[in-house]
């Protein structure tokens, strides 16, 4: 199984490019469930989770080509059934459920399950789309949805859930009637998806606010749109530069969506500006400790509560670090303790004392983000830290390691 070595101590320095994001791409690409005609989407990262997405989407029947830019065509969609393999494989299949009934009348999609970040049931999804009138059985460890036409009525979500708000903003896009849908999460993931779905010929308006309003149409056609930069790669490297103390400049992306995470950043001491073509993050010698808590969006990321908490490791002072999205976020801290960290946790509070130094030490990733946040912690180590189960980091992050080489990091793949 393929390892991560990282040496550390050397400061990162040069220009970065951010790849699109992943947590927009997969929902736009599931979009095209709901047209006819060859979708073509640019910026779709290369990632193990878009490859996951491919494949559940053509086992539904679509045929899809391309790579960076993607053509998908679901004219004719002969399955309605996402198995077991895949959706335990990336609990974003969930995005399936919605369109299927929407286009197909019917959906069969197997019940995520847990996983290592927490429980993440997905009653709010199924729920609402029984508001829209469907009519659902849990039976066998999937999920059967079934409606003749979706009926466009008003929905509160009892959660503002990300990929709940869009799997139900895709399902109303082709049920009967004016859906008003309440509560719903604000993540920028979500305004890519709803203007996409515009492009097809949906009629949505209030994305990116907490109520959503979507007057259903008969049929959408296929469209040509672009999925938005990573706001968490470029957060991740962000931390990358603090956390080496390094000067670096990310492109393909601007600060639009980083507010939570750029004042954070700033706090601890770091410079962060708009440059020419990008943004640039330099390091302090200093890193000042701040508290962070994670909130749905315009918040803090929880997706970047991991990377932060590797930075606050060598802070100077105390950082209390709340996780208020997931009961089960915090399975990067006893790697990180192996690394030298002085972190104690107490429900879904973590206070991290800052050291000196942190040391470099055989490690292992649990989940995406903690891969992350244990690589950062490895570029800023003294001596070499070994990072296993990478599979984990390749379904978010586009050859990190590659990124990181060219900035100066002495990061291999073994
Ligand atoms: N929840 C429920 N019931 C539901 C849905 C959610 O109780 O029906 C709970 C979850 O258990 C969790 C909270 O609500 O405690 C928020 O979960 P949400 O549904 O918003 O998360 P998600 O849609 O499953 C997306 C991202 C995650 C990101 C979260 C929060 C995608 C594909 N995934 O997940 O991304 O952490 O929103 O921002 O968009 C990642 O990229 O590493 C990742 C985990």
């Amino acid at each position: 199984m393929d390892k991560i070595i990282i040496c550390g101590g050397k400061k990162l320095e040069g220009e970065v490019f951010i790849s699109g994001s992943k947590n927009a791409a997969l929902p736009v690409l599931v979009s095209s469930l709901l047209t006819t005609g060859w979708n073509t989407f640019h910026n779709i990262p290369d990632l193990v989770d878009i490859k996951t997405i491919k494949r559940l989407l053509e086992s539904l029947g679509a045929e899809i080509e391309g790579g960076e830019t993607l053509r998908i065509n679901a004219d004719k969609l002969r399955n309605c059934e996402a198995s077991y393999d895949l959706v335990k494989t990336m609990r974003a299949s969930i995005l399936v459920l919605g369109p299927l009934v929407a286009r197909m009348g019917m959906a069969r999609v197997s019940l995520p399950g847990g996983c290592a970040i927490g429980a993440r049931p997905v009653n709010v999804h199924t729920k609402a789309l029984e508001a829209l009138g469907a009519r659902i059985k849990l039976e066998d460890g999937y999920i059967e949805a079934k409606a003749s036409r979706l009926k466009g009525t008003t929905i509160y979500l009892d959660l503002p859930t990300v990929t709940g708000t869009e799997n139900i903003m895709m399902a109303a896009c082709l049920a009967k009637g004016t859906t008003l849908l309440k509560n719903t999460a604000k993540e920028p993931e979500i305004m890519n998806l709803a203007d996409v779905l515009c492009g097809m010929g949906a009629k949505i308006s209030g994305a990116g606010t907490d109520t959503i309003r979507i007057d259903g149409v008969d049929s959408l056609h296929a469209v040509e749109a672009t999925v938005i930069p990573d706001r968490i790669e470029a957060g991740t490297f962000m931390i990358a530069a603090g956390i080496t103390g390094g000067d670096i400049k990310i492109t393909g992306c601007d600060l639009c969506y980083l507010d939570a995470i750029v004042t954070k950043l700033r706090n601890t001491g770091m410079d962060i500006s708009i440059v020419d073509g990008g943004i640039r993050a330099v390091g302090e010698e200093k890193v000042k400790s701040v508290d962070i808590k994670t909130l749905p969006y315009p918040g803090f990321p929880t997706d970047l509560q991991a990377q932060m908490m590797a930075f606050m490791t060598v802070g100077n002072g105390l950082s209390v670090v709340t996780e208020t999205i997931f009961e089960n976020r915090f399975m990067h801290v006893s790697e990180l303790m192996r690394m030298g960290a002085d972190i104690s946790v107490a429900g879904n509070r973590a206070v991290v004392k800052g050291v000196p130094r942190l040391r470099g030490a055989p490690v292992m990733a649990t989940d995406l983000r903690a891969s992350a946040s244990l690589i950062l912690a490895g570029l800023a180590a003294e001596g070499v830290t070994e990072l296993s189960r990478v599979y984990h980091i390749d379904r978010g992050y586009q050859k990190i390691e590659e990124k990181l080489s060219s900035l100066g990091a002495d990061i291999k793949r073994v």
